[in-house]
């Protein structure tokens, strides 16, 4: 009998430039450093799913944006259920799962070009086959979310000020869309440690420290 205890899945959303990825890391490597055993990962994945969808990011491919939807929601599920290193797989191994963005930003992102409901759709096979235990969503007004992504250079589709607040209240339209997902809202501050301390409140009660 497999006694091994289920990991945790935790998914941090949020605008680009919110700090997501660098808070999601500071917090795997404080939960390692309690013993937790923390796996992070990202989507849009490195898998070959994952690079078709960057190159229609950066316009490298032109792809119509139904497909791109339809690509996200398939890297989505190789993700979750491919057999080296899908989430099931690691969380069915004890290993607790971090990772960079999930359902939410498909609904949030891709529901400017092809119907809400349709996105939800597409994800419903995600939704049934894996749910977070909690999503943190790292808020930030679209205007700093801009700051912060013109200093960093190359710039994607999605990145005007306009397009951020569109996103983000597609992020709450999601939100209450599924009132059965658990969901964390935590603004990013400008000092990062302040940031994560509010995330660790969050997350911590769920592994009982
Ligand atoms: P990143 O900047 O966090 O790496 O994400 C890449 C871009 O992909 C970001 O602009 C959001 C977008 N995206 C979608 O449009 N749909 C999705 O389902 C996901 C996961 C990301």
């Amino acid at each position: 009998m497999n006694d091994t205890k289920r990991g945790k899945f935790i998914v941090f959303e949020g605008l680009d430039g919110s700090g997501k990825t660098t808070q999601m890391k500071l917090l795997a490597k404080f939960l390692e450093s309690k013993g937790e055993p923390c796996y992070t990962t990202h989507e849009p994945t490195d898998s070959p799913f994952g690079a078709l969808l960057k190159s229609c990011l950066t316009g490298r491919v032109d792809a119509d944006e139904r497909a791109i939807a339809a690509l996200f929601a398939s890297d989505r599920l190789d993700h979750i259920l491919n057999g080296v290193n899908g989430i099931k797989k690691k969380l069915e191994e004890g290993v607790n799962v971090f990772c960079d963005r999930y359902y939410f930003s498909s609904f949030a992102y891709n529901g400017e070009f092809v119907p809400f409901e349709w996105v939800v759709e597409l994800n419903r096979p995600a939704r049934e086959i894996l749910r977070p235990d909690l999503t943190v969503f790292i808020d930030l007004p679209s205007d700093e979310s801009m700051k912060r992504v013109s200093r960093r250079g190359e710039t994607e589709r999605y990145e005007t000020a306009e397009k951020q607040a569109k996103i983000r209240e597609r992020f709450y339209s999601a939100f209450k869309r599924f009132p059965d997902e658990k969901v964390a809202i935590v603004t990013s501050e400008e000092d990062k440690k302040m940031t994560q301390a509010k995330i660790r409140e969050e997350i911590l009660p769920l592994f009982g420290l």
